[in-house]
């Protein structure tokens, strides 16, 4: 069979592996996966039997390109109260979860040679779409406080181009780290400055510990932003649903892009979403999704300062599914993953994570979908394998 080039670089083997779970008896600190006991299994019976019997011909019809009117209503009134923003006319759309906005935007942005900027390290996922589209990806620098914004300035006036910059503010993927709030002023005025389109995946914001929250980039720059929302971590990622927000001339952009994917996505999950958020259930839920992913952060970061040897560090987010780890320069997370695999724990090694070189000695833990006795169980054969 004749295939396509771009299939010749193939899938990421990370993503499959992650996607597929671990084998029996090994605990897995792989995934970006919600807890299912965070699923609002019982509401959403309730919910699903009325959209059924009431308007078949919504929840299970096709549905607008955007997203079904009331649908996107809701969603902008959610981006007021949560953002201090609402978009307006053409400012939003209904996508199939915040991986689709990420093509969608590939789609309308990218031709093969064009160059993304990212933070190094940043989601797999995004990595990916990036080289499906032929596209280069420039890496900048992080610290604790998220991009270095001072690294991407004297990369733009080096020269560099990107068609855009793809960031995740709060609690990122992978280090769980936060963009500081100057840094977000810093980043628009800096974007501005030199015409770059900023692409901010909000997937993790809503999940803070102290159930703070900093001022989004699109709600500080809605000119030069391309909002990502996705439901998957603090509703369901069964539902595929998330949003995009952003200036009228991109969506109208991502929107039309749209009709050459699934051209809309699942009424009966727009209406799902809708339904449960104007009844006031996320009101309820995620404060105490955001109780459970601390205590677990808490129990990780209890585990890891009590096996982890000598010359181990780890960032420490205030919200989110992941902490991310460095260990001593001579250990490699990939050699030394059969190794862990073995005494029963699974974790994501740090290279490809990272668009260049980078990450070899460093590793993504993610604590979200285990209790806190598996965490300390996990930390702890994690560290019996480390050399010291
Ligand atoms: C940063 C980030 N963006 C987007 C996604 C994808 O979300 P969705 O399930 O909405 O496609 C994920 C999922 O892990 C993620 O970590």
């Amino acid at each position: 069979m004749r295939f396509a080039r771009r299939t010749q670089g193939g899938g990421d083997a990370e993503l499959n592996a992650i996607l597929a779970g671990p084998p029996p008896g090994v605990l897995s600190a792989m995934g970006g996966f919600p807890d299912p006991q965070t699923f609002p299994t019982t509401v959403l019976d309730d919910i699903v039997e009325k959209l059924l019997r009431d308007e078949p011909g919504v929840a299970l019809q096709y549905t607008p390109v955007e997203g079904i009117p009331s649908v996107r209503e809701y969603l902008a009134d959610r981006q007021e109260a949560m953002q201090g923003r609402r978009p307006g006319e053409g400012e939003l759309m209904v996508t199939s979860g915040g991986m689709e906005c990420i093509g969608l935007a590939c789609h309308a942005l990218l031709d093969p040679g064009d160059v993304v900027a990212v933070e190094a390290p940043t989601y797999l996922g995004a990595l990916m779409a990036f080289a499906g589209f032929e596209a280069g990806v420039a890496g900048i620098e992080m610290d604790e406080d998220g991009l270095r914004v001072d690294a991407l300035a004297d990369k733009l006036e080096a020269g560099l181009e990107p068609r855009f910059l793809y960031v995740i503010p709060e609690f990122q993927n992978p280090t769980g780290r936060t963009l500081a709030l100057e840094r977000r002023h810093a980043l628009v005025e800096l974007c501005r400055k030199h015409g770059v389109l900023i692409f901010e995946d909000v997937a993790y914001r809503e999940l803070a510990y102290d159930g703070g929250a900093l001022p989004s980039l699109w709600s500080l720059a809605p000119d030069i932003v391309v909002q990502a929302g996705t439901f998957s971590k603090i509703f369901a990622p069964g539902v595929r649903l998330g949003w995009a927000a952003g200036p009228a001339e991109v969506l109208a952009e991502l929107a039309d892009r749209k009709q050459f994917t699934d051209q809309c996505a699942g009424g009966l999950g727009q209406r799902l979403v809708e339904e449960y958020g104007r009844a006031g259930h996320f009101e309820r839920q995620i404060p105490a999704s955001r109780e459970l992913y601390a205590s677990r952060w808490r129990a990780t970061d209890r585990a890891l300062r009590a096996h982890l040897p000598d010359g181990c560090s780890w960032s420490e987010p205030a919200g989110g599914f992941f902490t991310w780890l460095t260990l001593p320069d001579h250990v490699d997370t990939r050699e030394l993953r059969e190794e862990a695999t073995a005494a029963g724990v699974a974790y994501v090694p740090g290279r490809p994570f990272y668009p260049g070189d980078g990450g070899a000695n460093e590793l993504r833990f993610s604590f979200s979908r285990l209790d806190e006795d598996e965490i300390a169980t996990a930390v702890e054969r994690l560290g019996s394998v480390i050399p010291a």
